[in-house]
């Protein structure tokens, strides 16, 4: 569901075509490709990928003529991850060329139909099947086609087509995978979001669903598939411009805290099959066999990451009924691991170039362990090294601290653990309930952030103390270890992340009068045992700040300080949870006077062991 970027004007129109591509890298995808209509012939250079091995590529074989074109990086939904299911897609009759983000779910039956009438495939994915759709209903006409096309196929989609015979124009529709329409002087562009279109114009516009466009360098028309004429809203687009960059926001981590509802979005953007109660998951499905046997489960990481494994790990038990373990990626490495017949290691890395869990991956692998991937930046190292994976698609994370790309890694997680658990024991209704719950998170989150205000008194109130204790019980103890990291890692206070019932057994001497110790209370399955640990805790004088779920009265007899998150299924709380605990590291850096982007000794990512 990546990227897309098409141009029709007076200019040659490889090179913009890929600046803005690269703009759109930050969304995850597995492929890149090009084609422009030069002289009235349509060519097509693509590869699997990074964009900076797609104009390698060009280099070699002779950059692109002509100013009209397009562009694409693929995530695979439908067939592997290869050159000839890379987009652009023609057709073989017609001259039609397409790029697609979104899944033609009936494809299939659209395929058999075309080859009955004589159609030849090349590639294994569903976008081809529309360029043979289009080519078939072609009668000169390319928006009809298009129009016609497009009321046989159900799915989702983002497309732009162009045709031989018509070679000034494009047509771009869409529903489900957002498109934007650059407006400029003699010149038009179209692209998945507006980061590929600012430097050419502000002035744009949305399409909506089931809406078709039809542009020639002379101008535009908009209408529904069913060729009712609209009239879009073209609107400034200088916010666009703000989002690729520090935006209005103090720092990157403040930046990235907030897009995290976004970030979200895009990270579950076409991996929702809610009506049959499955999750699409293009990186796993050449792997679904060796997957659906696995008889454990490894994850692996460091810092953030680990946290974030060890999330998974419950989740894998609960939602896959998989025996699952979460590992230091450096202990694991040293530690001449056991790996059966039937393991799956999973690397957990944003910038998929820590040293440690590379090579704790390596290990495992080199044991016989399939390696799975959940990794933010494309193409990175580990990535690389994986069998298979899912990437986040939460955007470039600049904040050394992690913040999205922890809640992006447990939602990835998330759905690997429901992708293995329809295929042992889940059912589609649980399946489908789970993921309505997950499909309101982005707008829980955005409850969340509404509090920053009182997060920020509340943190003024503590941020002279120099030892906090972070306490939460299943899913949400390594919840209270990310909180303990953030808090550490960019206002240097000390900060120590337990399992609440650990308390006891020794960190319970620590406390002292005014001590804070911040506490994960929301409603769960040991909600009343942590309700006894906050108790310990004020009878020795500690300043007790709860994480609460909305609705919840009676914790304010015993918290100083209440966060409210929404309710939701306990499985899913830690995306929430975390918020406050990210948000109050973040003003207590800040009342400090951190640098909170680059906090000291720290680097982005730990390449060295
Ligand atoms: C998180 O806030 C830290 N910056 C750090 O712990 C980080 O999570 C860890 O180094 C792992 O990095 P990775 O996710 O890029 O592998
Ligand atoms: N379903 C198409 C494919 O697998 C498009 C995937 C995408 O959105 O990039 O090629």
């Amino acid at each position: 569901m990546c990227g897309i970027v098409a141009y029709v004007g007076s200019k040659q129109c490889q090179q913009l075509m890929l600046e803005g591509l690269k703009r759109l890298e930050y969304r995850g995808y597995d492929s890149a490709g090009i084609a422009t209509i030069d002289h009235g012939k349509i060519r097509v250079v693509k590869t699997i990928g990074r964009v900076a091995n797609l104009e390698d590529k060009l280099e070699t074989v002779g950059a692109m003529r002509g100013t009209i074109g397009m562009c694409h990086t693929r995530w695979a939904t439908h067939g592997g991850v290869t050159d000839f299911n890379a987009h652009p897609h023609t057709d073989d009759k017609s001259g039609i060329c397409i790029i697609h983000n979104g899944i033609i779910e009936n494809y299939a039956s659209l395929k058999t139909y075309l080859e009955e009438k004589g159609h030849r495939f090349v590639s294994q994915t569903d976008t081809e099947v529309l360029a043979m759709l289009i080519g078939e209903l072609y009668d000169g006409d390319l928006e009809a086609a298009v129009q016609a096309a497009l009321r046989e196929c159900t799915g989702a989609y983002g497309i732009v087509v162009m045709c031989e015979r018509e070679p000034e124009t494009l047509v771009a529709a869409r529903k489900g995978s957002p498109l934007m329409v650059g407006v400029g002087d003699g010149e038009f562009l179209v692209a998945s979001d507006g980061s590929a279109i600012i430097s050419h114009t502000s002035q744009a516009f949305a399409l909506e669903d089931y809406q078709v466009v039809k542009i020639t360098p002379q101008g535009f028309r908009t209408s529904t598939i069913h060729n009712v004429p609209v009239t879009p809203k073209v609107q400034q687009l200088e916010i666009e411009l703000e989002e690729i960059e520090l935006g209005g926001y103090s720092h990157f981590m403040q930046k990235e805290i907030f897009e995290q509802p976004k970030a979200l979005r895009n990270t579950f953007r076409g991996r929702f099959g809610i009506e049959d109660g499955r999750v699409v998951l293009g990186g796993l499905a050449d792997h679904a066999k060796e997957l659906v046997k696995a008889k454990r489960v490894v994850l692996l990481g460091q810092g953030t990451a680990l946290h974030a494994a060890m999330i998974g790990r419950y989740l894998f038990e609960d939602l896959a009924k998989i025996p699952a373990t979460s590992e230091f990626s450096s202990e694991f490495r040293y530690r001449n691991p056991m790996i059966e017949e039937n393991t799956v290691a999973i690397a957990v890395s944003q910038s998929g170039e820590t040293a440690d869990t590379l090579a704790a991956l390596i290990e495992a692998k080199d044991r016989g362990a399939l390696a799975l991937g959940v990794i933010n930046v494309v193409g990175s190292t580990i990535a690389r090294e994986t069998d298979a994976g899912v990437y986040l698609r939460v955007g470039p994370e600049i904040g050394v601290a992690s913040t999205k790309a922890f809640v992006g890694q447990v939602a990835a997680l998330t759905l690997v653990a429901m992708w293995m658990g329809r295929r042992r024991y889940m059912s589609a209704d649980q399946c489908s309930s789970l993921m309505k719950s997950f499909e309101q998170i982005p707008e829980k989150i955005e409850r969340v952030l509404a509090t920053d205000e009182h997060i920020k008194k509340v943190t003024q109130k503590y941020v002279d103390r120099e030892n906090w204790l972070f306490l939460g019980r299943g899913y949400n103890y390594p919840t209270a270890l990310e909180g303990a990291l953030k808090l550490k890692e960019i206002s240097y206070i000390h900060a120590e992340g337990m399992p609440a019932a650990e308390m006891k057994h020794g960190p319970i001497a620590l406390i002292n009068e005014g001590m804070p110790a911040v506490f994960i209370a929301n409603r769960g399955r040991q909600y009343e045992k942590v309700m006894s640990n906050i108790q310990e805790v004020r009878a020795r004088g500690g300043h007790v700040i709860a994480v609460a779920t909305e609705g919840d009265e009676n914790i304010r007899k015993y918290a100083e300080d209440v966060f409210y998150v929404p309710d939701i299924e306990e499985p899913l709380s830690p995306i929430l949870t975390v918020v406050p605990l990210q948000l109050m590291a973040y003003h207590a850096a800040v009342l400090r006077g951190h640098d909170v982007d680059k906090p000291r000794n720290l680097a982005k990512s730990v390449t060295v062991e």
